[in-house]
């Protein structure tokens, strides 16, 4: 059965203030807010929750360093639905909350939910189009420049486990998610919930500390002008970079991490490899984190300093205001204008 992808993840927060200005910023849209939760938005409608410690229904904290309390995997149909929850109650608690979304723990003690899709899925825009030699298939048109990251989507979710064979077991046997790549000797693995679908939507990661924790939330932007042009005005606003811009070898994709004040990272990334029935899993050895990354951001020039292209632009505009000058009193006794 494959998933749809996610609906929604929810955190706690023990005041809203931070998270408010910390996912506005990050350029989500808020699309409802109470005294006890914020739900904010990405461009495909996928939902993030922040609710109130304490609120009625929030699922418990996985760690004490993170405020993360559940995600929210979609199906098609009610039927999917209820043949899930006639599996996975085969052996744990399944419960049906108000919304009809079932939730239960996963065998790493994380807090998820399966729910039918309720929202109408949204074509994404036009994506950017870029040339290369032999293709120009951007033409009379400017490439795109970002003041702000509008993220698409949440493409994936990663965990620290204590146990990842054990993790992976769950998710591939119970939920039915498929194995994309691996890490060998139990340090991690890159599942996918659906069997055409981006490299990697769930990834476990050996947990260096013994128990499950959030390591990062993943959201899909456009292109990499979206994370460079999105991250770097991001990171004016005050926000701490975790490790980034840089780009991973496995999927492919740009990426630049943010420390999240609810906990764990979150990610801007784009461009992930899409994989089908006929990707053959690889069981890497090494670490491949990245091909190359910055460790803290992309340093902002140097105050009073002039990028060497803008003071380059500066000298041409001074020499044009130069020739203006020394031609302006002959033009003024020229004649008339016509
Ligand atoms: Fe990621």
């Amino acid at each position: 059965m494959d998933y749809v992808g996610i609906d929604r993840v929810i955190f706690g927060a023990v005041a809203l203030d931070q998270p408010r200005r910390f996912f506005s910023d990050w350029g989500l849209r808020r699309i409802s807010a109470t005294r006890s939760r914020l739900t904010f938005a990405t461009g495909n409608g996928t939902a993030l929750d922040i609710c109130r410690d304490g609120m009625r229904g929030l699922a418990p904290r996985i760690a004490p360093s993170s405020q993360f309390r559940e995600f929210v995997l979609a199906v098609k149909s009610r039927r999917d639905l209820e043949r899930l929850g006639a599996e996975l109650a085969r052996d744990r608690s399944v419960d049906e909350q108000p919304d009809g979304r079932l939730r239960f723990q996963d065998d790493s003690g994380i807090t998820l939910s399966v729910t039918v899709l309720a929202r109408v899925p949204i074509a994404a825009p036009d994506a950017q189009s870029y040339n290369q030699p032999g293709s120009r298939r951007r033409v009379d048109t400017i490439a795109s420049v970002h003041e702000q990251a509008r993220p698409w989507q949440i493409g994936h979710i990663v965990f620290f486990v204590p146990d990842v064979d054990q993790a992976e077991a769950f998710y591939r046997k119970r939920l039915g998610l498929w194995l994309s790549d691996r890490y060998v000797g139990g340090a991690g693995v890159f599942l996918r919930w659906a069997r055409r679908s981006e490299h990697h939507n769930v990834f476990l990661l050996k947990s260096p500390h013994g128990h499950s924790d959030l390591h990062h939330l993943a959201f899909e932007v456009q292109s990499p002008h979206e994370v460079f042009g999105g991250g770097r005005a991001f990171a004016a606003k005050g926000w701490a970079t975790a490790v980034g811009p840089g780009r991973h070898p496995i999927s492919s994709a740009y990426f630049w991490y943010f420390k999240n004040p609810l906990g764990g990272a979150v990610e801007y990334f784009c461009d992930p490899d899409f994989v089908t029935e006929h990707w053959k899993p690889h069981q890497y050895r090494v670490n491949r984190f990245s091909e190359w990354h910055l460790a803290e951001g992309i340093p902002p020039p140097p105050a009073n300093a002039a990028r060497p292209s803008l003071s380059a632009a500066r000298a041409i505009d001074a020499a044009r205001a130069a020739t203006r000058a020394a031609a302006a009193p002959s033009a003024a006794t020229g004649g008339t204008r016509s």
